[in-house]
């Protein structure tokens, strides 16, 4: 599948147009189909879009409902916590009704127990179908070539039936434990939209949609074939 480069002079002109993506993507499913199934991505990168989000008017919040792609194995008030930094920085400040934030399960441990309890959250809502329908997936995208937690030679990036995986973490940064959606998960999605605004990620995602023939291709450009993303990218600041 193809995707498409929107490309930004600095984070902020980037950070405002994704803000107003999101914001008509949800207006467009909750036209279709009543809610808005969000996912939203960990990392610092989206932090400004959050923060833009938090007095973006109007917005259908009483049909969002918040997922995310994937969660540190800490507390929520861990700076590292990805549902934590999304509270902090949005989902407190907005009309979100709580039963429709679905965090995932990070504090449970061991890590792999948190991810099939998430799995099983994730299947209660969306019924045991192929993949979840998300109607919008935001994922950030590391250097390395990772995105949500899929790490490169990892085996949850491996994961070909399972929605949800744990992952070591021990090359990640922070280097900490987490939970991941795998690629089936992430199959379904009606929209798959990247932000990246260093330019080595600059560089690497404009491979990526270039369909750069990598020796092996990196879990950010296997979520890119598989559902021809949307990316946003930004080389300043
Ligand atoms: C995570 C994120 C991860 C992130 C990228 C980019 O939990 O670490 O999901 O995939 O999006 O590493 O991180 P930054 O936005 O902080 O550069």
């Amino acid at each position: 599948m193809t995707g498409k480069i929107r490309r930004f002079s600095d984070g902020g002109a980037l950070a405002e147009a994704a803000a107003c993506h999101i914001a008509e993507a949800a207006w467009a499913s909750v036209r279709a189909r009543g809610r808005f199934l969000w996912v939203l991505s960990g990392g610092q990168t989206p932090v400004p879009v959050y923060e833009r989000l938090a007095s973006w008017h109007p917005f259908p919040w009483a049909e969002t409902h918040a997922f995310w792609g994937d969660e540190r194995c800490v507390p929520l008030t861990d700076p590292a916590s990805n549902a934590g930094t999304a509270q902090r920085t949005l989902l407190d400040r907005v009309p979100i009704p709580q039963g429709q934030i679905h965090l995932p399960p990070g504090q449970v441990s061991p890590p792999e127990a948190a991810a099939t309890a998430w799995e099983a959250d994730l299947h209660q809502f969306f019924g045991s179908g192929s993949a979840p329908a998300f109607d919008l997936v935001l994922l950030g995208l590391g250097a390395d070539g990772h995105t949500a937690s899929l790490f490169p030679d990892d085996p949850a990036a491996e994961e070909t039936t399972r929605w949800t995986a744990a992952v070591s973490g021990e090359k990640a940064s922070p280097p900490v434990p987490r939970i991941t959606l795998t690629i089936p998960a992430l199959r379904g999605a009606r929209a798959v939209l990247f932000l990246a605004t260093e330019w080595e990620k600059v560089e690497l995602a404009t491979r990526i949609v270039g369909e750069d023939i990598e020796t092996r291709p990196s879990p950010a450009a296997r979520v890119h074939r598989t559902t021809g993303a949307t990316w946003y990218l930004a080389e300043g600041a």
